[in-house]
């Protein structure tokens, strides 16, 4: 098979003046994890090291730089999910580990469970011999200035739910066909301390089913968990037929297009919330769509050039 590999760095109000930097993240995401699925490397390896190249961008919400919570700490969620065995490792709420896609690896690798949070993620971190980091080192200037606004604005439930959301994330298929998703992120801008959203919850943010395919979600979690997106989009892939596109002549150009289409609909309408998916069938054609101002994705295009949006 071919290999195949989508990315994205968040869904929401991006600015003009801030695209450059989203760009330069969605391409350090398809760098590192195109490095590894162009030499034969598996696809769990490409959507760690594509995750942990766009957890280290400042301009992200997700590892370093991303949005503070309502007491001002960093509080991550990170979750991989191999779609051959539908084994998936998640954290949440932990706050000093750099790139908590490793320790979602980890849990995904060494652990019996499927989701560890807070204290109990760190320590096993700690047991398997991933460092901790000191957590103002995962704060960046800018953060912390938008922080202070926050406060200051006393931000309403509406106002941060309007807010650009960020969230980073990565499907890969690699030459032998394994399917894998990861999404990893800060959460919201003043959330709640202890507030976790989709992005590590299976089904939510993330899902990968070799037999129907892989997605990463981006966007208002409170609205993505009411409608389960990334197991809705699976379910779709999986069973084309309900789809209004599906019988249309001219729909979309690709089915995986009309789902990833047809999930934000449903977020729009069913759930009131804006958000973005990208996803990748199991050919892995990617597709990618989205109700916020922008998103920020890239592909690998069949002849191995990138493709990165906006
Ligand atoms: N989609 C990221 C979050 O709501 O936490």
């Amino acid at each position: 098979m071919r290999a195949s590999l989508i990315v994205h760095g968040g869904a929401g109000n991006i600015p003009e003046n801030a695209a450059a930097d989203f760009r330069r993240g969605v391409r350090a995401g398809l760098e590192a994890g195109w490095e590894v699925l162009s030499q034969g490397g598996a696809a769990i390896d490409a959507v760690e090291a594509a995750i942990v190249a766009l957890e280290e961008d400042p301009a992200l919400d997700a590892g370093v730089g991303s949005h503070l919570n309502r007491d001002g700490h960093v509080q991550l969620d990170a979750i991989l999910m191999d779609g051959v065995t539908l084994k998936a490792g998640a954290v949440a709420a932990v706050e000093r580990i750099r790139n908590p896609i490793r320790l979602a690896r980890m849990v995904l690798e060494k652990s019996e469970h499927m989701m560890l949070v807070g204290a109990g993620a760190e320590q096993f971190a700690t047991e398997h011999g991933l460092r901790l980091c000191d957590p103002e080192k995962l704060v960046t200037d800018s953060a912390r200035q938008e922080w202070r606004k926050t406060r200051t604005k006393r931000a309403t439930k509406e106002a941060v739910a309007q807010e650009p959301c960020g969230t980073v994330g990565a499907v890969a298929m690699d030459e032998r066909g394994n399917l894998v998703a990861g999404t990893s992120t800060g959460g919201t801008r003043g959330k709640h301390p202890g507030r976790v959203g989709d992005s590590p919850l299976i089904g939510c943010g993330c899902y990968a089913d070799s037999k129907a395919g892989g997605i990463s979600c981006t966007g208002y979690g409170e609205g993505i968990m009411k409608i389960v997106m990334a197991k809705m989009a699976a379910d779709l892939l999986r069973d084309p037929r309900v789809l209004p596109a599906h019988r249309k002549k001219r729909g979309p150009a690709t089915i995986a297009q009309a789902v990833a289409d047809a999930c934000i609909r449903i977020l729009e309408r069913r759930a009131h919330a804006t958000g973005g998916l990208i996803l990748m069938d199991r050919e892995g054609r990617p597709a990618a769509a989205y109700s916020t101002p922008r998103m920020a994705y890239g592909y690998v295009d069949p002849s191995g050039r990138f493709v990165i949006v906006p």
